[in-house]
């Protein structure tokens, strides 16, 4: 490990946990770190473009969001975060790549209930974004449905991922790349790790804001690009009986940007390739990502 995190030498991987940078490979979690234990914890997932974060200070929104609702204070300012950030993306050389920070309650004794004098404890690393994903996300994505069986708190960005990881195996499995998940009722949320939008009669919809549902960083920005355009949409929850009627499904996240939808459960979605409102929100989009990379 090494303290100085303005020595400008390049690490493959750079991660930093707690204000210490070393390589990943190297970087350690104590046993009894609750995040481990419990998922006692919170993250953020933040894509680099030509060596700049993209829309971090909403990442960093988000996670004092998710820090809040579980009682759970920081460690770190903004700005020491930011700092962090800045160092390990040149640290890394990596021009194309994600960040990934996570916070833990700390290291205690294994008990349910919160520890009296743990720290928290936060780490950070950033990694190359591969080029078969940026690849594989700018083709169409083939989707299955799944019953949406996360708890109720999907608003908090928490480390707990288990059924995310069964729903998105269950997708890898079945030749797809992202799950649609749905509630009671045929209520479709959101995917795996992305949020869904749909193009009915005529309408861009997607889930409102609510418990339900990760509020998507990508999701706001196409909700604003879509308001720029003029195309009609609303907050408004569509079901799987609706989805055939679709004419443009888009799975949307940082990693994905918006990726249209070529198929459900191995019936194609009706329409081009993209279709038009994609195509158009998608430069618009791409307009966006070009002002971060100037
Ligand atoms: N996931 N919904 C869920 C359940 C997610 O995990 C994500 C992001 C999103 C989209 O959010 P955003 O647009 O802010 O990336 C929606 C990240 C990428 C992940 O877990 O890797």
């Amino acid at each position: 490990m090494n303290n100085n995190t303005g020595d400008d030498h390049q690490m493959p991987n750079p991660a930093w946990i707690d204000g210490k940078t070393c390589d990943l490979s190297e970087a350690t979690v104590r046993l009894e770190d609750r995040a481990y234990f419990f998922g006692d914890g919170i993250y953020e997932a933040i894509r680099v473009y030509s060596k700049n974060p993209f829309y971090l200070q909403a990442h960093l929104d988000r996670l004092h969001r998710s820090a809040d609702a579980i009682n759970l204070k920081l460690p770190y300012s903004d700005e020491e975060i930011s700092s962090a950030c800045s160092d390990l993306i040149r640290l890394s050389g990596y021009d194309e790549a994600y960040i990934y920070m996570q916070v833990s309650r700390g290291v205690a004794p294994r008990e349910h209930s919160f520890p009296k004098n743990a720290k928290p404890s936060m780490s950070i690393y950033v990694r190359e974004i591969p080029s078969a994903m940026i690849e594989q996300v700018a083709r169409p994505a083939a989707c299955i449905t799944v019953p949406d069986e996360r708890w109720m708190n999907c608003y908090i960005k928490s480390v707990n991922l288990l059924p995310n990881c069964l729903a998105r195996q269950q997708a890898v499995e079945a030749g797809a790349s992202e799950a649609i998940l749905y509630r009671p009722g045929g209520v479709v949320t959101e995917g795996t790790r992305s949020n869904i939008f749909a193009v009915i009669g005529g309408e861009v919809r997607t889930h409102p804001e609510s418990n339900l549902i990760l509020s998507g960083i990508t999701r706001r920005i196409i909700l604003d690009i879509i308001a720029s355009l003029r195309i009609p949409c609303r907050e408004e929850a569509f079901t799987l009986e609706e989805l055939p009627s679709a004419s443009e499904v888009w799975v949307t996240s940082t990693i994905s940007e918006l990726q249209p939808v070529a198929g459900i459960n191995g019936s194609a979605v009706k329409g081009n390739l993209p279709g038009e409102y994609a195509k158009a929100v998608k430069a618009e989009f791409k307009k966006e990502v070009d002002s971060v990379r100037a």
